[in-house]
């Protein structure tokens, strides 16, 4: 979760073609933001990094659909006709990046945005960002350093939201307190004029709602009421998330700008010394410097013992991997203890940890171990096999032999595991809508099956996974459905198991019995097991790899170099046995 941006939100850049527009759409895609459009009147045509550009807000959604996010690089005084050409056309959120903006254009454009029921930050803001997920304007220079420096909370974690009356500011905020551990959920400026779209009250209620967020921070200043409406939010119990606040400007005096145009005393209003006291009475942490912010927001996280904060590694990291974590002498796979699961669990069953973050039980580990042992090896005539004893032959490496044996599995060879899920995957789906008109899902499946078998009897296609050059019933295919049965696993309708059972059946009553062999019913099987179809073939690889080893070194210790291999006519020498 994430608030304002997240890497659903398609977004749109009014002014895409100028100079800003260009050069921080570049950030912004680098980022990660879903950049869909550009707008720019009279460049319609154009694209700018791929992103297509159109005349009109109107014309962007007629031509790509609804845009939820514009951010606009449009100088102050084009400003207004702009932003209700968005609001208008059904954008929700608009960033107002310029400056300078009449304080009467902002008016008009809150009005039309209330009106449609759309929300806009700024006048004079860097946007937003939502590490990890996408970010909108300015915050954070080159995509690499924002990545460095706010860290996104972890898959189902949190981290602060950092709410901003200064651009610069809340970025360094974001920044020095990511540096005291923390995780960062959001960072948002709401712009430094005194007319403004969003205000820190209104981000704070977003904040509240936000599982992503632990705490929110907030850099405010002198002038207006932002920080006293916020700490009335605090009081009515609103806002309970722990706020860590600064307030700029103690120095300055009345009737004094300080550096932003809502930064401002007017009539002993929005002073320092007020806001402190408002939020200090609701129960908010305020510091008195800057620089003692980091220490009090980590502070009051390790008080919730909250999981937004940080070990010194995942501090100093540039990237991460959800795998395995190495500590000194700590090893973990997908957060188990590697000496726990030694001698505990099967290998198939860790081959299903690593690839899916979840330990299977006993009997869908044993499962996994008989694919594994399955397809361990099919003699020398296979590809991989070739390949393997071939580049063996000219005193090639054990890795680069198993290697050249490895990249030989493809779509063609192992590849029939993963085509052969995706074909049953499609003919279940396919079931499933015709099953909504009346017909039942195993009827829809075997009516389907049987009209998939005649169209390939016409076209002379075949489906992966059915029928084997050599073997009529392979002995594999039974003991692995058993034992699929064994793990719990169901071969009814709406199954992949159940769905390969009702192609065989349309293959035998057209006098043509061709069973499912060893690669569509692991295929079946990993299937219904959940796992990714992504990783059909590397688990095929797993599984040959001792295969290959085992050829590789039978070449090199019992053959002569680049001897001439016969693909076919070899004999088997070894141990007699089943
Ligand atoms: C907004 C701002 C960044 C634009 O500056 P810029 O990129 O140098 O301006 P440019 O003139 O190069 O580009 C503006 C583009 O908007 C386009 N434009 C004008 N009206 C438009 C409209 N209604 N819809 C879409 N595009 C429009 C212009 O045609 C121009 O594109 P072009 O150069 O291809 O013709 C600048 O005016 C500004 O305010 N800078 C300060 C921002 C700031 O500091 N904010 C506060 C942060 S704390």
């Amino acid at each position: 979760m994430a608030i304002l941006i997240d890497n659903t939100k398609r977004v749109l850049i009014q002014g895409i073609t100028g100079r800003e527009g260009q050069a921080r759409a570049r950030l912004m895609l680098d980022y990660g933001t879903r950049i869909v459009a550009g707008v720019t009147p009279g460049k319609a045509g154009q694209t700018v990094l791929g992103v297509p550009v159109f005349d009109s807000v109107p014309d962007a959604v007629k031509a790509l659909g609804p845009i939820d996010i514009s951010v606009l690089f449009i100088p102050a005084h084009q400003i207004k006709p702009a932003a209700l050409d968005a609001i208008n056309a059904g954008v929700k959120l608009c960033i107002l990046v310029a400056d300078r903006v009449p304080a009467w254009d902002a008016m008009e454009i809150a009005k039309s945005a209330r009106a449609a029921g759309a929300s806009f930050l700024g006048p004079n803001t860097l946007g937003a960002a939502s590490p990890g997920q996408g970010l909108i304007g300015m915050i954070g220079g080159r995509a690499e350093s924002a990545r460095e420096w706010f860290k996104a909370p972890l898959p189902g974690g949190t981290g602060i939201g950092v709410i901003s009356r200064s651009g610069g500011m809340g970025t360094s905020t974001a920044y020095y307190v990511g540096q005291a551990g923390v995780r960062i959920s959001s960072i948002v400026h709401v712009g430094g004029d005194a007319v403004l779209g969003l205000r820190i009250p209104d981000i704070a209620v977003m904040l509240e709602a936000d599982p992503a967020t632990d705490a929110i921070v907030v850099f405010g200043e002198i002038g207006g009421s932002q920080e006293e409406d916020l700490a009335d939010l605090i009081t009515s119990r609103r806002i309970t998330k722990p706020v860590i606040a600064y307030i700029g400007g103690k120095a300055a005096k009345a009737g004094t700008r300080f550096s932003h145009a809502g930064a401002i005393i007017e009539g002993g209003k929005g002073t320092h010394a007020g806001k402190v006291a408002a939020l200090r009475a609701a129960g908010a942490t305020v510091v008195d410097s800057f620089g003692d912010l980091p220490a009090a927001v980590a502070g009051a996280l390790r008080a919730k013992s909250s999981r937004s904060l940080m070990s010194e590694a995942e501090r100093k990291a540039t990237w991460t991997t959800a795998i395995t974590r190495i500590e000194p002498n700590k090893v973990a796979v997908r957060g188990r203890g590697i000496a726990d699961l030694m001698g505990t669990i099967s290998f198939g069953a860790a081959v299903h940890l690593i690839l899916t973050g979840k330990l299977p039980d006993a009997r869908i580990g044993t499962l996994m171990d008989a694919i594994l042992v399955s397809s361990i090896d099919h003699g020398a005539t296979p590809p991989s096999c070739l390949a393997a004893r071939t580049v063996a032959s000219t005193g090639a490496s054990l890795s680069q032999s198993v290697a050249a044996g490895i990249s030989s599995i493809n779509r063609h060879h192992g590849g029939a595991i993963e085509d052969c899920a995706r074909y049953l995957g499609s003919l279940i789906e396919k079931a499933r809508a015709l099953s909504t008109s009346g017909t039942s899902l195993p009827a829809a499946i075997d009516q389907l099956a049987a009209q998939e078998i005649l169209r390939l009897k016409s076209t002379g296609d075949r489906i992966s996974g059915f029928g084997h050059r050599i073997h009529t019933k392979d002995p594999r295919t039974a003991r692995m459905f058993e034992l699929a049965a064994q793990a719990g696993l169901r071969d009814d309708a709406g199954t992949h198991i159940g769905a390969a059972r009702a192609v065989e059946r349309a293959f035998a009553a057209i006098g043509k019995p061709l069973p499912i062999n060893v690669d569509g019913a692991i295929g079946a099987i990993l299937a219904d097991l959940g796992l990714d179809p992504r990783t059909f073939n590397g688990i095929f690889m797993i599984a040959r790899t001792p295969g290959l080893v085992a050829h590789v070194v039978e070449e090199q210790t019992r053959e002569r170099p680049m001897r001439r291999i016969d693909p076919v006519n070899h004999a088997y020498d070894g141990p007699s046995g089943a």
